[in-house]
């Protein structure tokens, strides 16, 4: 809401629509090994619930003869992963490494053999050395949101024992290392479908991500992705459109997204970065919604300054305001009339705008008496200022001291709500449940930065 009501506005030249993203999101090794703890919890919750299927086969087992076996109803009693490794795939994907893990499973028995004999009881399956090798790649599906697949998957079993229990149990033992071998070739058979059905598991969830936010009641934010992630050796860069649009009207911005890279910077889990294309593409949105204007009043006015804005303080510079309209307070309609051009340099914010102020006497009825029309330029306004006043229709006054006093009641606010809007306001991409720490800012040649680490708080 202040967003729109603190920007002013730019008319800019149209340009070819542009294929370059207005926000890049880079998610370091940092970042993902912070992702890789969350995913190896999770991945510990799903499989101790893990459905396995029953099994069953035929062995010769001598001297009895054909032996009939199944086991059912087994579930996992015990799982450890104590090593896992997370790493790019440049060009393809993430890949996750879990090596050393162990399972302990219990479950039920019945064989049959010797065509008469049937017998049952429990057992338990120790489970050691599993590793699996998974290469996830993300690629960006046909509306902009990621997608998941498994690329490519391994899977091995150092052992497996069976231990029966129950019935002759003490007999079966003895030839039970047939089926160890089976078991441990099941196992190694569907470690990598149960995880390759995980891996599609995450896919309807992906597809939720809300690639649209809404940022008031007349613009929204497209962060759908313009092209697959890039995936290199030490991040995952995503490109991100980061278009503002009038809400139901997606027209685009008539100036096109300037190409920007990062740094080869680590030290944080995430880099945010909003190139200028993005804060222009809200200009142009609000100067279409025809939002951008604010009355400035004095309570804007820090306490402390001595300048009010009242007909006391504008007297002082204009005479005739005093003696026309005595003790009376002011207010101040600043509209934009074109697009602000915001521009990104080293440690510097600019905004180049134009807008009108027009000053009001409120007079004790509440009616408001104009005064004066001043047409305002800023240039560079986080730095230097310059005004041109275009129309004082009866009045003497000093443009230098004017100047100065709407420079601090004016431009001052303005730049003031734009900034904290641009810092705080921003729907930031799926930022759900997380938290931001370590966060920081910095402006760069074409780009704003937020480097961040994250912690999960859902
Ligand atoms: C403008 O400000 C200067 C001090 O900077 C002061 O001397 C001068 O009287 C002011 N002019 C008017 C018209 O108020
Ligand atoms: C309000 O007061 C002003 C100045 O005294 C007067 O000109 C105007 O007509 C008044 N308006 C109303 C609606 O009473």
């Amino acid at each position: 809401m202040f967003l729109l009501k603190c920007l002013p506005l730019v008319a800019l030249i149209a340009a070819a629509f542009s294929a370059n993203p207005g926000v890049k999101i880079r998610l370091t090794q940092k970042g993902l090994e912070y992702g890789k703890q969350l995913g190896m919890a999770s991945l510990l919750e799903k499989l101790k619930t893990a459905q396995i299927p029953d099994f069953s086969g035929k062995e010769r087992v001598s001297p009895i003869g054909k032996v009939q076996y199944s086991l059912t109803n087994i579930h996992v009693v015990n799982l450890g992963l104590p090593q896992s490794s997370i790493n790019l795939v440049p060009g393809s994907g993430v890949q996750l490494s879990i090596s050393n893990a162990f399972i302990s499973l219990r479950g039920n028995w019945r064989v049959k053999y010797l065509r008469f004999i049937k017998d049952s009881g429990s057992l338990d399956v120790n489970v050691n050395g599993l590793s699996i090798s998974q290469t996830i790649a993300i690629k960006s599906d046909a509306t902009g949101k990621p997608e998941a697949s498994s690329a490519a998957c391994s899977a091995s079993v150092s052992s497996a024992k069976v231990k029966f229990h129950g019935g002759a149990s003490w007999l079966y033992n003895l030839f039970s290392k047939f089926i160890d071998k089976a078991l441990r070739k099941a196992l190694e058979k569907q470690m990598c479908p149960l995880v390759a059905k995980s891996i599609a598991d995450l896919n309807p969830r992906l597809k939720t991500l809300n690639v649209l936010a809404k940022v008031d009641k007349y613009a929204e934010i497209e962060y759908s992705m313009v092209s697959s992630p890039q995936i290199s050796q030490p991040a995952i860069d995503l490109n991100l459109k980061g278009e503002f649009y009038n809400i139901g009207r997606h027209q685009e911005a008539p100036f096109p997204a300037p190409a920007f890279s990062l740094p080869a910077q680590s030290s944080n889990m995430i880099y945010i970065a909003l190139s200028s294309f993005t804060p222009n593409s809200a200009g142009f949105v609000y100067n279409n919604a025809g939002v951008l204007s604010m009355y400035v009043t004095d309570d804007m006015i820090p306490r402390s300054s001595p300048i009010r804005l009242s007909t006391s303080t504008f007297g002082f510079f204009i005479p005739q305001i005093a003696q026309r309209f005595p003790g009376l307070m002011m207010k101040m309609l600043v509209k934009a009339d074109k697009n602000p051009v915001v521009k990104f340099q080293p440690n510097v914010m600019t905004v180049d705008a134009t807008a009108t102020a027009t000053a009001y006497a409120i007079q004790p009825n509440g009616t408001l008496s104009p005064l004066f029309v001043l047409n305002v330029v800023s240039q560079r306004a986080r730095k230097e200022k310059k005004l041109a006043m275009s129309e004082f229709p009866q009045y003497y006054l000093s443009a230098k001291n004017l100047s100065r006093a709407l420079d601090l009641m004016v431009f001052r606010h303005i730049l003031f709500c734009f900034t904290v809007q641009l810092s705080k306001g921003y729907p930031l991409p799926a930022l759900g449940k997380m938290k931001l720490v370590n966060t920081q800012l910095q402006i760069m040649q074409d780009y704003l930065m937020i480097g961040t680490d994250v912690q999960f708080t859902g």
